[in-house]
This record gives C-alpha cells, sequence and structure tokens, in this order.
C-alpha cells in the first residue's frame, strides 16, 4: 500500500519536471516589445483605427486574451501573427519580421507574452505601443 503510493507521487514528480523542462524558455520581454511595437503595431496603425497599447488592459486580461486567442473582435486568432508564416509572409517589408523569421513560435509567444505583462496597465512597467 505504502509503495504503491510512492510510486504514484514518483510518477507525479517525473510528470512535472518533464513538463517544467519542456517549456523551460523564459520569455525575452525586451524580443518581445521589438517584435510588438515593429509588426502588431505597425498594422494596428494602418488597419485597427490606431495603436493598441500593452497598458491598454490589465495583466489579467491580457492573460484571458492570450489564452482565448480570439484576435480582432473573434475574427481570426491572434498567434497566427506570431507564426513563422506569418514572418516569411512580411519579412520582405518587415525588419522585425526578417530578424526574428527562424525563432520557434514558442518562444515568440513567450516572448511577446511577458512584454504585454509587464507592460500591462497593473504590470510592472506599463507601455505604450511604439
Ligand atoms: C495584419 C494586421 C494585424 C496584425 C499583424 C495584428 N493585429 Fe491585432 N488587430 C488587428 C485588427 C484589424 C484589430 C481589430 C480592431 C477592431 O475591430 O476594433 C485588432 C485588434 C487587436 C486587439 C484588440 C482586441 C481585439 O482583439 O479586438 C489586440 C489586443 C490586438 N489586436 C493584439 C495584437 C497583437 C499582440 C498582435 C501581434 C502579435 C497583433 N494584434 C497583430 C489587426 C492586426
Amino acid at each position: 500500500m505504502k509503495n504503491s503510493r510512492c510510486r504514484a507521487a514518483d510518477v507525479t514528480v517525473l510528470l512535472a519536471c518533464t513538463t517544467t523542462f519542456a517549456f523551460a524558455y523564459d520569455g525575452d520581454w525586451k524580443r518581445g516589445r521589438i517584435y510588438y511595437r515593429s509588426v502588431c503595431t505597425a498594422c494596428h496603425a494602418a488597419q485597427a483605427g490606431g495603436s493598441i497599447a500593452p497598458s491598454d488592459m490589465t495583466k489579467a486580461q491580457w492573460q484571458g486574451y492570450l489564452q482565448a486567442d480570439k484576435h480582432a473582435k473573434g475574427k481570426d486568432s491572434m498567434k497566427q501573427y506570431l507564426s513563422q508564416a506569418y514572418r516569411a509572409s512580411i519579412k520582405a517589408q518587415n525588419k522585425a519580421a526578417e530578424k526574428f523569421a527562424d525563432v520557434p513560435e514558442a518562444e515568440l509567444y513567450e516572448d511577446l507574452k511577458a512584454f504585454v505583462i509587464r507592460g500591462a496597465k497593473d504590470g510592472d512597467s506599463p507601455a505604450s505601443c511604439s
């Protein structure tokens, strides 16, 4: 009885470690800021009626927003704008997309997240979009 409970605990620990290692990347908010300001803002300024600042939302609002992944009033996905395919499609006109062309999408997502959470209304350093 005692043994099997211990074994179950070991498995849990093992799973927790595997998960931690798989997602060990820490978002780089500076890279997220460059991407946000060069790629996200460039389009918002042109097509969304003006730029959208990280400080327009609280940390909790950003967290919910990122999780839901419903962009432009639910019309599309925000993550698609972080994809390598999207970066490749705009890299001729966009320096940041070109510079980060090979960054894995999951890393860029963590970078962007780190920037918007830090730059949120109630974040460590509320940030504008440009
Ligand atoms: C190709 C154009 C384009 C790109 C690139 C883009 N957006 Fe948007 N975004 C829009 C449009 C259009 C809207 C909708 C504006 C409206 O209808 O009010 C929008 C709205 C938003 C909103 C307001 C809430 C919502 O979803 O309606 C947020 C937040 C946002 N975008 C975040 C981002 C982030 C972060 C990125 C970069 C990873 C990004 N967007 C890239 C076009 C773009």
